[in-house]
């Protein structure tokens, strides 16, 4: 790979065959595929930091300066360019979210499977994309495999094509709810909904992720029309608020879109209890939506299966597989009880796309059920991984973490100053730092407390864990999403809270 190029056309040219040269993608795979598993080693023994923190302002003016650097130095020589590559990898390496590191208790995203990521750089690379079969026969071919698979390890009908694969949770409550909104408002998708009256509502879990109260602004019901059911002792939707909530709405005649119910809500992991809020939904004649983003995966767990138990029931279900699957960002999957409602979303055609000489092929375009056109493989790291590992594997994942944030649960409940929220149902666990010297402190100054506490811990790279808000007080939160993560570990993260919790009031 040696350009020398002599005019203007003949720069170009050997600028874009430098760009394209597959020798140059052996390369510098090879070089990148060592220099990830470096990192991910190191990173894995919990060596260096979790977070690497640094000022907005200061990683956007160094990422600014390599593009700034890529317009003057094109490299034309095989070594420049790999040692260009590398140094913008270990740069990209050196300051991101280290999720691999066994210290990352944050964010319900998981530290992904590497085999995954793997397996996405293949149809990245070769640009496998989907809106129509014929554009990515293979990758829309996964795709429906692992749908029909996971929909039958939730209980949907054995060999159907339930659902579709999109970008994100947010994306897929937002598809799916627009389906309950076609089929329950007719003619809503042609005439708008300026014109009803009563206005329908949304009826949604009382902590509902906001982007399932996102999609009643995004589609036109408006968020003065959610109704939120309260929830009982243990934040989950009380079944009995739910039921005069919708006898009262259907005796006033208000359209109902959707009960919106979680498994498990964001805040604390509770799973709403599905069976009973199916039936409830059945009884009034209203489509149940089940946010299972977070916590559908437990329906690979014997153990853990109950907690999902009527998800089946359901009229449309969504589940992350970029969470409790382990799958790099982004994965999300919608199901439909009703296979024939994956039609119901988008009313339209596109002549260029949709060939008419072969009707049958429809079916297995996706542009017809997804909101985006050109579309990612996303499906491809978790059809490799379990195609690979079997089922099983995600049966361990779900096993293992949800069986540490009860053992961490444990463990809190015997220190004197950690006081947990609630025992936890899945792997996310809330509680607050109270040591004696704040325990008697006003409500405002031991959320604060607890607010700089985090903020200290995730900028010192220590451990990275999340902060919630609950009933307007403040809490830390954990969810325990790397499986390589161990009790003692966590043990090490309560020394770490004291450590910087006691500097903290000794300042002040
Ligand atoms: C219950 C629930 N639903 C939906 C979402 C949004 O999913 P995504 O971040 O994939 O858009 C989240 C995110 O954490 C969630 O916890």
């Amino acid at each position: 790979m040696t350009l020398t190029p002599t005019s203007p056309i003949d720069a170009n040219h050997a600028l874009i065959a430098a760009a394209y040269d597959p020798e140059m993608v052996r390369q510098v795979g090879q070089r990148l595929i060592d220099l990830l598993s470096d990192h991910l080693q190191v990173v894995s023994d919990a060596e260096g930091p979790v977070l690497n923190w640094r000022d907005p302002t200061d990683n956007i003016e160094a990422a600014r300066a390599q593009l700034d650097a890529g317009e003057v130095t094109s490299p034309h020589e095989a070594d420049q360019l790999i040692t260009r590559v590398e140094e913008l990898l270990r740069q990209t390496l050196s300051r991101g979210q280290n999720l691999h590191h066994p210290h990352y208790v944050g964010h319900q995203v998981p530290a992904s499977l590497p085999l995954a990521g793997l397996f996405d750089a293949v149809t990245t690379i070769t640009n496998q994309v989907m809106a129509i079969y014929e554009m990515g026969p293979w990758a829309t071919a996964v795709e429906r495999a692992v749908v029909q698979r996971l929909g039958e390890t939730i209980g949907f009908p054995s060999g159907e094509f339930t659902g579709l694969v999109t970008s994100g949770g947010s994306l897929a409550n937002l598809t799916a709810l627009l389906t309950a909104r076609n089929v329950t408002l007719g003619e809503s998708w042609e005439r708008g909904l300026m014109s009803s009256d009563p206005a329908p509502v949304l009826v949604t879990h009382a902590e509902a992720h906001y982007c399932v109260t996102r999609s009643a602004g995004i589609l036109g019901l408006g968020t003065n029309n959610i109704v939120r059911v309260p929830l009982d002792e243990r934040r989950r939707m009380d079944v009995g608020q739910l039921d005069a909530i919708l006898t009262d709405l259907r005796s006033r005649n208000v359209p109902i879109v959707a009960v919106s119910a979680a498994a498990c809500a964001t805040p604390v992991g509770a799973f709403d209890p599905l069976v009973d809020v199916a039936d409830v939904c059945r009884r009034h004649e209203v489509w149940l939506h089940v946010d299972a983003a977070h916590g559908g995966a437990a329906c690979f767990s014997a153990k853990h299966r109950h907690l999902v138990e009527g998800l089946q029931l359901a009229d449309s279900v969504v589940c992350d597989a970029h969470k409790m699957m382990f799958m790099p960002a982004l994965c999300a999957l919608v199901f439909y009880r009703n296979p024939e409602h994956r039609y119901a979303a988008f009313q339209q055609t596109a002549p260029y796309l949709f060939d008419p000489s072969a009707p049958g092929m429809a079916v297995y375009d996706n542009g017809i059920s997804n909101v985006e056109c050109t579309k990612r493989a996303a499906a491809m790291g978790l059809w490799g991984v379990w195609s690979v590992f079997g089922s099983q594997l995600f049966e361990a994942l779900v096993d293992s973490t949800f069986e540490l944030s009860q053992r961490f649960y444990e463990l809190l409940g015997e220190e004197h100053d950690f006081v947990p929220y609630c025992p936890p149902e899945c792997n996310i666990l809330v509680f607050q730092y109270l040591p004696a010297e704040i325990r008697d402190r006003s409500a405002a100054d031991v959320d604060e407390f607890q607010l700089r506490l985090r903020r200290e811990v995730i900028q010192s790279g220590d451990f990275y864990l999340v902060q919630t808000r609950i009933d307007g007080r403040s809490y830390l939160r954990t969810t325990i999403i790397n499986p390589l993560t161990t009790m003692e570990q966590l043990q090490q993260l309560l020394a770490c809270l004291r450590t910087h919790g006691q500097r903290i009031l000794q300042e002040s």
